[in-house]
C-alpha cells in the first residue's frame, strides 16, 4: 500500500510547506516521510517515499502534480517520433535523490524492518505518458497499443529496460525488496494483457538483480492472475475484487500472495475493520507466504486510528 500520504497529519504538515516533487527531491524529508508510518502505524516494512512517475521527468515530458488533476504530463507521447524524442539517461545520475533517500532510510530504520523500493511497470508508465495523466478508459493508450506498433513496441521496450536499471540502482542503494506497480493493468482484457504487456513486464522482472524478492502489484486483474504470475514476481498482489483463497488457488500455492483488504473498508468502524481482517486471514488459512496488505493505497479521508486498528488486528489475529 501507499502508506505515507495525506491521511497522516505529519505528512499534511510537510505538504503545507513543500510541493510534492520538492518533498521527493529532498532526501532528508523523503527519508523522514518513509520512516514516520513505521513508527506511527507499526507496520512490518517501510516503502520508500517517492513516486512511480519520477522516472518520467528526465525523459523531458514535463511532469507536474497539480492540485485538482493529480499528475500531469505536459508533452503526451502518441507517435513513433514522440518516442524517438524521449531523452536517454542513466537513472543513477538523473535521480540521485532517490538513492540518497534509500541510504538514509536504511540507516534510520537500523534493521528494524525491511525497506521496499519500487517502480511503475511499463504499461502503467506508458498509460501516463500517452494519456498525459490519469484516465478513466485509457482510450488513447489503447489506440496506440492497437494501431501503432511502431510507437508502442519501442516505448514499452524503453520503459522495460529503464525500469530494470532504476530498480537495480535502488537495490544497490539498499532496497531489500522491490515492488513493481502495474496499477492500471486491470483495464485490459486477458488477451490484450498477454499480447501487448506481458512480454515487457517479463523483460523488466527478468532484468532485475537476482536474490531480491519482487512483488508484482496490480489492481482489477483477478480475471488473469495466471498471466501476472507468468510475467514474474516472487509475490503477486491481489485486490479486494477477488477472494484471497480463490486467487491463491488460481495462482498456485507455490507463489507468495499480497493483499487484499479494500482501502475503502478503512472508513468502517474499527470493530468492522477487525472482522474484515479476520476474514482475510481465515482465507489465507495460515499458509506461509501471505503478506497482509491493502489492495490499493490509503484514501486521504481515512482516519489514521482506523489504519492503526487494522495493523493491530493483523498482528494480534495472525499471532494466534
Ligand atoms: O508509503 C509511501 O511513502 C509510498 C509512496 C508512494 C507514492 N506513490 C507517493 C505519493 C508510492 C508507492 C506511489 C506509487 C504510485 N504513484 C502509484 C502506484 C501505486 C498505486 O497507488 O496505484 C501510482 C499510480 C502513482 C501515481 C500518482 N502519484 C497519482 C495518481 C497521484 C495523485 C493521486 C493521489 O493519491 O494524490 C500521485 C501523487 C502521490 N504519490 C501522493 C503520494 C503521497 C500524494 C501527493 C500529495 O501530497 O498531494
Amino acid at each position: 500500500m501507499r502508506q505515507a500520504g495525506r491521511y497522516m497529519e505529519e505528512y499534511r504538515k510537510l505538504r503545507a510547506q513543500y510541493g510534492f516533487l520538492e518533498l521527493c527531491k529532498n532526501s532528508d524529508l523523503a527519508a523522514e516521510i518513509t520512516v514516520t508510518p513505521v513508527e506511527r502505524l507499526g507496520v512490518d516494512a517501510a516503502i520508500l517515499f517517492a513516486d512511480i512517475l519520477l522516472i518520467l521527468e528526465p525523459m523531458g515530458v514535463g511532469l507536474e502534480y497539480t492540485k485538482a488533476d493529480g499528475p500531469v504530463i505536459r508533452n503526451e507521447i502518441r507517435s513513433r517520433t514522440h518516442v524517438e524524442q524521449l531523452v536517454e539517461f542513466d537513472p543513477q545520475e538523473a535521480l540521485p535523490f532517490v538513492f540518497e533517500a534509500m541510504r538514509k532510510c536504511r540507516a534510520a530504520l537500523g534493521g528494524k524492518v525491511p525497506l521496499i523500493g519500487f517502480a511503475g511497470a511499463p504499461f502503467t508508465l506508458a498509460s501516463y505518458l500517452i494519456e498525459g495523466g490519469s484516465s478513466r478508459n485509457y482510450l488513447n493508450t489503447k489506440t496506440v497499443m492497437y494501431s501503432n506498433p511502431g510507437a508502442w513496441r519501442p516505448l514499452m521496450e524503453r520503459l522495460a529496460s529503464l525500469t530494470a536499471q532504476y530498480l537495480n540502482a535502488q537495490i544497490a542503494a539498499g532496497a531489500q525488496a522491490v515492488q513493481l506497480f502495474d496499477s492500471w493493468a486491470g483495464c485490459l482484457s486477458p488477451d490484450d494483457y498477454e499480447r501487448y504487456v506481458l512480454p515487457h513486464t517479463r523483460a523488466t522482472i527478468a532484468g532485475l538483480t537476482p536474490g531480491i524478492p519482487v512483488i508484482h502489484f496490480s489492481t482489477g486483474t483477478g480475471g488473469f492472475l495466471k498471466l501476472l504470475r507468468a510475467a514474474g514476481g516472487d509475490v503477486i498482489g491481489v485486490d479486494w475484487r477477488v477472494h484471497l483463497d480463490e486467487a491463491w488457488e488460481r495462482l498456485g500455492h507455490d507463489v507468495a500472495i499480497q493483499g487484499n483488504l479494500d482501502p475503502g473498508a478503512l472508513l468502517a468502524s474499527p470493530r468492522d475493520i477487525r472482522r474484515r481482517v479476520e476474514e482475510i486471514l481465515r482465507r489465507a488459512g495460515g499458509r506461509p507466504g501471505h503478506i497482509f496488505n491493502l489492495g490499493h493505497g490509503v484514501f486521504p479521508q481515512t482516519p489514521v486510528e482506523n489504519v492503526i486498528a487494522m495493523v493491530d488486528a493483523v498482528h494480534e489475529l495472525s499471532a494466534r
